[in-house]
């Protein structure tokens, strides 16, 4: 049986992503910004693990924005579906397998500010990993003590800052801080969250960094916000505000990419 690496090369058809996108709850509509593109379910995929979460369609769409060839990934899998924090680790794997060497995570978020509104969009700058898991533990090869100091790319991040820019798009910057979920956090979790220096709360997106940097991607992440954290003046939380906020920030997001995408140069 061909593995999924194999599979993806067939479907590509001689286009060597050097980028990948992962979409996040709701975002699923970024990917309709690629060109020509090829939509290859997870399920088709061997060892690709299935989401069951609602808002999330679990296919990999292979195209291009601009001229540059991209993959993303449309549906993740998070640690609260299994307990395990590696779940995202064979996708992430098989695109480092394909050639891409750039991966920008994206998630929904709760704003820990209150002058960063829902529908804002966040690049992540660093997070703080408050779930207590890690998708390296269990992983016996050294590599598994992955450096941290400098996860999220500064390269990336300048061009989405001047992508942003150019798009006429006001891009906040910040901590994203990882809960596991399933449950939102409580308000005295979201105050705790904001005097250890987060900036936004999550369910996602700091295990696939870690995966990410374990198999050598550089990494640039951003987090459209769907709604203030709990406890917080106009706070409106659920998974329902999560989908149907999505797409406001997503929106804007997309705008970001498109245009950071199109530039290129994403080799290391
Ligand atoms: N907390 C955690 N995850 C989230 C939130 C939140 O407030 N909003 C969207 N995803």
């Amino acid at each position: 049986m061909k593995n999924a690496i194999d599979l993806l090369v067939d479907r590509l058809d001689g286009r060597m992503p050097r980028v990948a996108v992962v979409l996040g709850s709701g975002l699923g509509p970024l990917a309709d910004e690629v060109e020509d593109a090829v939509r290859i379910p997870y399920a088709d995929l061997p060892d690709f693990p299935i989401s069951r979460i609602s808002g999330h369609a679990g296919e990999v769409v292979a195209g291009t924005i601009g001229r540059e060839p991209v993959i993303m990934l449309s549906g993740r899998v998070h640690y609260y579906e299994a307990g395990d924090a590696r779940v995202m680790r064979r996708p992430i794997e098989v695109l480092a397998g394909l050639g891409v060497q750039s991966l920008i995570l994206t998630n929904a978020a709760g704003s820990l500010h209150e002058d960063m509104p829902p529908g804002s969009v966040m690049a992540i700058t660093d997070h703080i990993n408050f779930s207590g898991f890690n998708p390296m533990i269990g992983e016996e090869d050294d590599r598994r003590f992955v450096p941290m100091g400098d996860a999220y790319d500064a390269v990336l991040l300048d061009r989405m800052r001047s992508s942003a820019a150019r798009s006429g798009v006001k891009l906040f910057e910040g901590v994203y801080t990882w809960f596991s979920g399933p449950s939102f956090e409580t308000p005295a979790e979201v105050r705790m969250a904001r005097i250890l220096g987060g900036d936004a709360v999550g369910m996602s997106t700091v295990p696939e960094v870690i995966i990410a940097r374990f198999f050598g991607l550089r990494v640039a992440a951003a987090s459209v916000i769907t709604n203030y954290g709990a406890g917080m003046p106009n706070a409106t939380i659920s998974h329902e505000q999560t989908k149907e906020m999505a797409p406001l920030g997503g929106k804007r997001l997309a705008a970001i990419l498109k245009t950071m995408i199109a530039g290129g140069g994403f080799e290391l």
